[in-house]
Protein backbone atom coordinates (compact mmCIF):
# COMPACT_ATOMS: atom_id res chain seq x y z
CA UNK A 1 0.00 0.00 0.00
CA UNK A 2 2.64 2.53 0.92
CA UNK A 3 4.76 2.29 -2.86
CA UNK A 4 0.88 2.58 -4.67
CA UNK A 5 0.24 5.71 -2.77
CA UNK A 6 3.72 7.01 -2.88
CA UNK A 7 4.15 5.92 -6.60
CA UNK A 8 0.41 7.35 -7.76
CA UNK A 9 0.71 10.34 -9.61
CA UNK A 10 -0.94 13.06 -7.77
CA UNK A 11 -3.87 13.56 -10.13
CA UNK A 12 -5.20 9.97 -9.69
CA UNK A 13 -8.30 8.87 -8.68
CA UNK A 14 -8.96 7.77 -5.06
CA UNK A 15 -8.49 3.97 -4.98
CA UNK A 16 -11.23 1.83 -5.30
CA UNK A 17 -9.94 -0.83 -2.80
CA UNK A 18 -12.33 0.32 0.16
CA UNK A 19 -15.73 -0.84 -1.87
CA UNK A 20 -16.76 -2.22 1.10
CA UNK A 21 -17.39 0.98 2.95
CA UNK A 22 -19.01 3.07 -0.05
CA UNK A 23 -22.01 4.19 1.97
CA UNK A 24 -18.63 6.42 3.74
CA UNK A 25 -17.35 9.47 1.58
CA UNK A 26 -14.24 8.31 0.69
CA UNK A 27 -11.30 9.77 3.03
CA UNK A 28 -8.98 12.78 2.05
CA UNK A 29 -5.81 12.01 0.62
CA UNK A 30 -2.57 14.00 1.52
CA UNK A 31 -0.60 14.87 -1.43
CA UNK A 32 2.51 12.34 -2.15
CA UNK A 33 4.48 15.40 -3.13
CA UNK A 34 4.09 16.30 0.66
CA UNK A 35 4.66 13.14 2.22
CA UNK A 36 7.99 12.51 0.10
CA UNK A 37 9.02 16.23 1.27
CA UNK A 38 9.26 14.67 4.45
CA UNK A 39 10.54 11.52 4.22
CA UNK A 40 13.92 13.49 2.29
CA UNK A 41 14.64 14.65 5.63
CA UNK A 42 12.91 12.18 8.02
CA UNK A 43 13.82 8.76 7.01
CA UNK A 44 11.87 7.17 9.50
CA UNK A 45 8.91 9.31 9.88
CA UNK A 46 5.54 7.66 10.77
CA UNK A 47 3.35 10.14 11.59
CA UNK A 48 2.79 13.87 10.51
CA UNK A 49 1.30 16.65 12.11
CA UNK A 50 1.10 19.01 9.74
CA UNK A 51 0.92 22.87 9.97
CA UNK A 52 -2.16 23.01 12.16
CA UNK A 53 -3.97 25.60 13.37
CA UNK A 54 -7.02 26.11 16.02
CA UNK A 55 -8.30 28.62 17.57
CA UNK A 56 -11.18 28.69 20.24
CA UNK A 57 -13.42 31.65 20.01
CA UNK A 58 -10.93 33.89 18.30
CA UNK A 59 -7.94 32.32 20.96
CA UNK A 60 -5.49 31.08 19.22
CA UNK A 61 -4.56 27.53 20.64
CA UNK A 62 -2.25 26.16 18.29
CA UNK A 63 -0.82 27.87 15.04
CA UNK A 64 1.03 26.67 11.87
CA UNK A 65 2.51 23.85 14.08
CA UNK A 66 4.42 21.09 12.44
CA UNK A 67 5.75 18.52 14.38
CA UNK A 68 6.86 14.70 12.54
CA UNK A 69 7.33 11.29 14.30
CA UNK A 70 9.73 8.83 13.82
CA UNK A 71 8.77 5.27 13.78
CA UNK A 72 9.64 3.83 17.46
CA UNK A 73 10.66 7.47 18.99
CA UNK A 74 9.69 8.67 22.27
CA UNK A 75 9.03 11.98 22.01
CA UNK A 76 8.41 14.33 25.22
CA UNK A 77 6.28 17.55 24.46
CA UNK A 78 7.36 20.34 27.07
CA UNK A 79 5.82 24.47 27.73
CA UNK A 80 4.26 26.37 30.17
CA UNK A 81 0.59 26.17 31.05
CA UNK A 82 -1.57 27.04 28.13
CA UNK A 83 1.17 26.21 25.60
CA UNK A 84 -1.11 23.91 23.43
CA UNK A 85 0.24 20.94 24.51
CA UNK A 86 -3.28 18.86 25.57
CA UNK A 87 -4.73 20.70 22.35
CA UNK A 88 -1.94 19.23 20.08
CA UNK A 89 -2.92 16.02 21.64
CA UNK A 90 -6.66 16.90 20.65
CA UNK A 91 -6.14 17.59 17.42
CA UNK A 92 -4.22 13.75 16.97
CA UNK A 93 -7.12 11.90 18.70
CA UNK A 94 -10.13 13.28 16.39
CA UNK A 95 -11.14 15.52 19.52
CA UNK A 96 -10.42 18.64 18.53
CA UNK A 97 -10.76 19.80 14.65
CA UNK A 98 -8.28 22.02 13.54
CA UNK A 99 -9.39 25.06 11.57
CA UNK A 100 -6.63 24.38 9.12
CA UNK A 101 -3.69 21.44 8.84
CA UNK A 102 -3.54 17.56 8.64
CA UNK A 103 -2.50 14.83 10.57
CA UNK A 104 -1.48 11.84 8.78
CA UNK A 105 0.69 8.58 8.95
CA UNK A 106 3.23 8.42 6.35
CA UNK A 107 2.03 5.13 4.94
CA UNK A 108 -1.63 6.01 4.59
CA UNK A 109 -1.61 9.79 3.77
CA UNK A 110 -4.79 9.89 4.70
CA UNK A 111 -6.21 13.01 6.27
CA UNK A 112 -7.09 12.18 10.05
CA UNK A 113 -8.37 15.43 10.96
CA UNK A 114 -11.84 14.61 9.10
CA UNK A 115 -12.53 11.16 11.15
CA UNK A 116 -14.08 10.51 14.63
CA UNK A 117 -12.34 9.90 17.59
CA UNK A 118 -13.24 6.22 17.19
CA UNK A 119 -11.73 5.92 13.48
CA UNK A 120 -8.60 7.50 14.89
CA UNK A 121 -7.98 5.22 17.62
CA UNK A 122 -9.21 2.45 14.93
CA UNK A 123 -6.23 3.41 12.82
CA UNK A 124 -3.65 2.99 15.78
CA UNK A 125 -3.33 6.26 18.25
CA UNK A 126 -3.75 5.55 21.76
CA UNK A 127 -4.44 8.15 24.26
CA UNK A 128 -4.10 8.14 28.11
CA UNK A 129 -5.73 10.69 29.88
CA UNK A 130 -4.57 12.11 32.77
CA UNK A 131 -6.90 10.99 34.98
CA UNK A 132 -7.15 6.94 35.00
CA UNK A 133 -10.59 5.81 33.87
CA UNK A 134 -10.31 2.16 34.87
CA UNK A 135 -13.20 -0.46 35.47
CA UNK A 136 -12.51 -0.43 38.96
CA UNK A 137 -15.39 -3.10 40.14
CA UNK A 138 -13.28 -5.20 37.69
CA UNK A 139 -10.32 -7.33 38.47
CA UNK A 140 -7.12 -5.86 36.74
CA UNK A 141 -6.55 -8.55 34.84
CA UNK A 142 -10.28 -8.26 33.55
CA UNK A 143 -9.93 -4.75 32.90
CA UNK A 144 -6.63 -5.84 30.19
CA UNK A 145 -9.12 -8.52 28.57
CA UNK A 146 -12.42 -6.27 28.13
CA UNK A 147 -9.65 -3.75 26.45
CA UNK A 148 -8.02 -6.24 24.04
CA UNK A 149 -12.23 -7.28 23.49
CA UNK A 150 -13.38 -3.89 22.72
CA UNK A 151 -10.25 -4.02 20.39
CA UNK A 152 -11.43 -7.31 18.83
CA UNK A 153 -14.99 -5.51 17.84
CA UNK A 154 -18.26 -5.98 19.67
CA UNK A 155 -19.26 -8.51 17.51
CA UNK A 156 -16.32 -10.51 18.30
CA UNK A 157 -16.62 -9.98 22.03
CA UNK A 158 -20.32 -10.96 22.03
CA UNK A 159 -19.53 -14.38 20.32
CA UNK A 160 -15.84 -14.78 20.08
CA UNK A 161 -13.78 -17.27 21.96
CA UNK A 162 -11.34 -16.06 24.17
CA UNK A 163 -8.29 -18.23 23.05
CA UNK A 164 -4.81 -19.15 24.26
CA UNK A 165 -3.11 -16.65 22.60
CA UNK A 166 -5.86 -14.18 23.95
CA UNK A 167 -4.63 -14.96 27.40
CA UNK A 168 -1.10 -14.78 26.67
CA UNK A 169 -1.55 -11.33 24.94
CA UNK A 170 -3.28 -10.52 28.50
CA UNK A 171 -0.43 -12.14 30.53
CA UNK A 172 2.06 -10.50 28.68
CA UNK A 173 0.63 -7.22 29.12
CA UNK A 174 0.16 -7.48 32.20
CA UNK A 175 4.11 -8.42 32.84
CA UNK A 176 4.76 -5.31 30.79
CA UNK A 177 3.21 -2.81 32.80
CA UNK A 178 4.32 -4.31 36.26
CA UNK A 179 1.06 -5.64 37.53
CA UNK A 180 1.55 -9.48 37.27
CA UNK A 181 1.42 -9.56 41.12
CA UNK A 182 -1.85 -7.25 41.20
CA UNK A 183 -3.76 -9.55 38.73
CA UNK A 184 -6.78 -10.32 40.56
CA UNK A 185 -7.13 -7.02 42.46
CA UNK A 186 -9.63 -4.70 41.86
CA UNK A 187 -8.86 -1.91 40.23
CA UNK A 188 -10.95 0.28 42.37
CA UNK A 189 -8.10 -0.86 44.98
CA UNK A 190 -5.31 -0.18 43.28
CA UNK A 191 -2.40 2.65 44.27
CA UNK A 192 -2.96 5.33 41.62
CA UNK A 193 0.76 4.72 40.38
CA UNK A 194 -1.00 1.26 39.69
CA UNK A 195 -4.37 2.43 38.12
CA UNK A 196 -2.34 4.56 35.65
CA UNK A 197 -0.15 1.49 34.91
CA UNK A 198 -3.03 -0.41 34.22
CA UNK A 199 -4.51 2.22 31.97
CA UNK A 200 -1.22 1.66 29.47
CA UNK A 201 -2.14 -1.64 29.51
CA UNK A 202 -5.14 -1.60 28.45
CA UNK A 203 -4.10 1.20 25.86
CA UNK A 204 -1.18 -1.30 24.71
CA UNK A 205 -3.69 -4.39 24.68
CA UNK A 206 -5.07 -2.35 21.72
CA UNK A 207 -1.69 -2.22 20.13
CA UNK A 208 -1.64 1.21 19.13
CA UNK A 209 1.34 2.25 16.76
CA UNK A 210 1.37 5.35 18.17
CA UNK A 211 0.67 6.57 22.18
CA UNK A 212 0.15 9.42 23.86
CA UNK A 213 0.20 10.14 27.15
CA UNK A 214 -0.48 13.19 28.98
CA UNK A 215 1.14 14.18 31.98
CA UNK A 216 1.38 10.33 33.62
CA UNK A 217 3.42 11.21 36.61
CA UNK A 218 0.77 13.81 38.65
CA UNK A 219 0.07 12.92 41.47
CA UNK A 220 2.70 9.93 41.65
CA UNK A 221 4.89 8.75 44.37
CA UNK A 222 8.93 9.44 43.69
CA UNK A 223 8.98 5.41 43.22
CA UNK A 224 5.87 5.60 41.16
CA UNK A 225 7.92 8.20 38.64
CA UNK A 226 10.80 6.12 38.55
CA UNK A 227 8.59 2.81 37.55
CA UNK A 228 6.47 5.20 34.82
CA UNK A 229 9.76 6.73 33.43
CA UNK A 230 11.19 2.88 33.01
CA UNK A 231 7.60 1.68 31.80
CA UNK A 232 7.18 4.47 29.07
CA UNK A 233 11.12 3.87 27.94
CA UNK A 234 10.39 0.20 27.62
CA UNK A 235 7.31 1.01 25.25
CA UNK A 236 9.96 1.99 22.84
CA UNK A 237 10.77 1.57 20.10
CA UNK A 238 7.81 -1.40 19.35
CA UNK A 239 5.75 1.83 19.84
CA UNK A 240 5.85 5.67 18.98
CA UNK A 241 5.06 7.58 22.45
CA UNK A 242 4.56 10.93 22.80
CA UNK A 243 4.60 12.34 26.27
CA UNK A 244 3.56 15.34 27.44
CA UNK A 245 5.15 16.63 30.82
CA UNK A 246 5.57 19.56 32.47
CA UNK A 247 8.04 18.34 35.12
CA UNK A 248 11.55 19.29 33.37
CA UNK A 249 13.26 16.44 35.86
CA UNK A 250 10.84 13.41 34.67
CA UNK A 251 11.61 14.53 31.07
CA UNK A 252 15.13 14.50 31.39
CA UNK A 253 14.99 10.94 32.68
CA UNK A 254 12.82 9.86 29.49
CA UNK A 255 14.35 11.80 26.93
CA UNK A 256 16.73 9.67 24.40
CA UNK A 257 15.25 10.93 21.73
CA UNK A 258 13.79 14.38 20.53
CA UNK A 259 12.26 16.89 22.77
CA UNK A 260 9.62 19.48 21.37
CA UNK A 261 8.71 22.93 22.68
CA UNK A 262 5.59 24.64 22.78
CA UNK A 263 4.72 28.05 23.95
CA UNK A 264 1.71 30.02 23.03
CA UNK A 265 0.61 27.83 20.73
CA UNK A 266 3.55 27.67 18.61
CA UNK A 267 6.73 25.33 18.15
CA UNK A 268 9.47 27.74 20.03
CA UNK A 269 12.33 24.80 19.83
CA UNK A 270 13.20 21.08 19.01
CA UNK A 271 15.54 18.88 19.66
CA UNK A 272 17.88 16.89 22.03
CA UNK A 273 17.31 17.42 25.60
CA UNK A 274 20.48 19.46 26.13
CA UNK A 275 20.04 21.54 23.05
CA UNK A 276 16.59 22.73 24.08
CA UNK A 277 17.46 22.95 27.83
CA UNK A 278 20.49 25.98 26.59
CA UNK A 279 18.14 27.49 24.00
CA UNK A 280 17.57 30.84 25.42
CA UNK A 281 13.88 30.96 24.11
CA UNK A 282 13.37 27.88 26.34
CA UNK A 283 15.41 29.17 29.13
CA UNK A 284 13.51 32.42 28.95
CA UNK A 285 9.65 30.95 28.70
CA UNK A 286 10.57 28.94 31.71
CA UNK A 287 12.08 31.63 34.24
CA UNK A 288 9.14 33.54 32.94
CA UNK A 289 6.42 31.44 34.49
N1 LIG B 1 -12.13 23.91 24.54
C1 LIG B 1 -11.50 25.06 24.74
N2 LIG B 1 -12.16 26.24 24.68
C2 LIG B 1 -11.54 27.40 24.86
N3 LIG B 1 -10.23 27.53 25.11
C3 LIG B 1 -9.50 26.40 25.19
C4 LIG B 1 -10.09 25.11 25.02
N4 LIG B 1 -9.12 24.17 25.15
C5 LIG B 1 -7.98 24.86 25.39
N5 LIG B 1 -8.21 26.19 25.43
C6 LIG B 1 -7.19 27.22 25.64
O1 LIG B 1 -6.12 26.98 24.75
C7 LIG B 1 -4.87 27.20 25.39
C8 LIG B 1 -4.04 25.95 25.32
O2 LIG B 1 -4.58 24.98 26.20
P1 LIG B 1 -3.96 23.56 26.44
O3 LIG B 1 -3.79 22.91 25.12
O4 LIG B 1 -4.81 22.87 27.41
O5 LIG B 1 -2.54 23.92 27.05
P2 LIG B 1 -1.50 22.99 27.85
O6 LIG B 1 -1.97 21.60 27.79
O7 LIG B 1 -0.19 23.22 27.17
O8 LIG B 1 -1.46 23.54 29.24
C9 LIG B 1 -5.18 27.63 26.80
O9 LIG B 1 -5.11 29.05 26.87
C10 LIG B 1 -6.59 27.14 27.03
O10 LIG B 1 -7.28 27.97 27.94
MG1 LIG C 1 -2.48 20.19 29.30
Amino acid sequence: MVTETLTAPPSSPPAARREKSSDRPSPRKVSDERAQQIREKRKKALLCVDDISVSFDGFKALTDLTLILDKGELRCIIGPNGAGKTTLMDVMTGKTKPDKGSVFFLDELENLTGLSEHEIARRGIGRKFQRPTVFPQHTARENIELALKTNKGVLASLFGRYTAADKERVDQTLEEVGLKDERTRLAGTLAHGQKQWLEIGMLLAQDPQVLLVDEPIAGMTHQEVERTAELLRRLTPAHTVVVIEHDMDFVRSIATDVVTVLHEGKLLSEGPMDTVQADPRVIEVYLGE
